[in-house]
């Protein structure tokens, strides 16, 4: 039997490359202007940009901003060949972006967790400083567009089996094992919308939308987690014979319960949200 709800099967499918289905899915959402210009934040190796490019034709100007100088060099590099678009990239924080007010006809903004802004256990307001950094570069009528994680069942499944790993070689006390980091910003529809009412949008539209992905191997299931599930390796200080360890422990029975007709699938749910100035 799956884990996953019942209605799994007829949830539609992402690739491994699943960022790009979901950029896809963000601009779909967004009402882009053409001839507009468009701000990324977080635009990672500009993902976002190629689905908005793609959409628009290549009429808008884009802006793509990510702290991670890797990432923005990798952005640059994918828009190199693309000459029909004016795409400018910048290493920039989000809470301090380097733009005048009002500057940009649209937003897009994909995964790059809120929750330093609230607190989305304990449904506090922390510091929503971000969010109104991103409204304060929006023209008036601007149109903001924003993906954000509800749930990573492949993920959570990696750090279950690391919490049980852990138990039985003794190596974190319980109160260490039970706060295990769950490796990504988990958000909710209820947190997401008060953030962005906070920061002044209005016509807020906000929806999630399940996704199912499937590994078709566990070496591909755990290969992926290896590097997506990130406290596993922070957790075992990237000693390679611990994490051979866990695996062979673990696996494959830890995801037994996943697979469904040859293939490990579990639940990926985004939030899209969508709010004007
Ligand atoms: C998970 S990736 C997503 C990339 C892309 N937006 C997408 O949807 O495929 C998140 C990106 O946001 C960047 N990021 C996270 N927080 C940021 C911040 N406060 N300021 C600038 N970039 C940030 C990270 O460096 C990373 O490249």
């Amino acid at each position: 039997m799956n884990q996953i709800d019942d209605n799994t099967n007829n949830l539609p499918v992402v690739s491994l490359d699943y960022w790009s289905d979901f950029a896809k899915e963000l601009v779909k959402f967004a009402n882009l202007k053409p001839n507009g210009r468009i701000l990324d934040v977080g635009t990672g190796s500009g993902t976002c940009l190629v689905a908005a490019t793609d959409k628009l034709g290549g009429n808008c100007h884009c802006v793509g901003i990510d702290w991670n100088e890797t990432r923005v060099s990798q952005a640059r590099d994918k828009f190199k060949n693309i000459d029909t678009i004016t795409a400018k990239f910048h290493t920039m924080e989000a809470i301090n972006l380097k733009f005048e007010d009002n500057s940009f006809d649209n937003i897009l903004c994909g995964f790059i967790g809120f929750g330093d802004s609230y607190d989305f256990e304990k449904h506090q307001l922390i510091d929503n400083a971000k969010m109104k950094e991103i409204f304060r570069v929006l023209k008036p009528e601007g149109e903001a567009a924003f993906s954000t994680w509800a749930l990573q069942q492949d993920i959570e499944t990696a750090r279950g089996l690391l919490q049980r790993y852990l138990k039985l070689r003794n190596l974190k006390t319980k109160n260490q094992i039970d706060n295990l980091h769950i490796s990504y910003s988990k958000e909710t529809l209820d947190g997401f919308k008060l953030i962005m009412e906070d920061a002044g949008f209005k016509k807020i539209k906000i929806s999630e939308k399940k996704f199912k992905i499937g590994y078709k191997s566990i070496e591909e299931w755990w290969e992926t987690m290896e590097i997506v599930a990130w406290i596993m390796r922070r957790t075992l200080n990237n000693d390679s014979n611990k994490l051979l360890d866990l695996k062979k422990n673990m696996l494959p029975h830890g995801i037994a319960n996943f697979e469904n007709k040859g293939r490990y699938t579990f639940q990926k749910s985004v939030i899209f949200a969508y709010g004007a100035k």
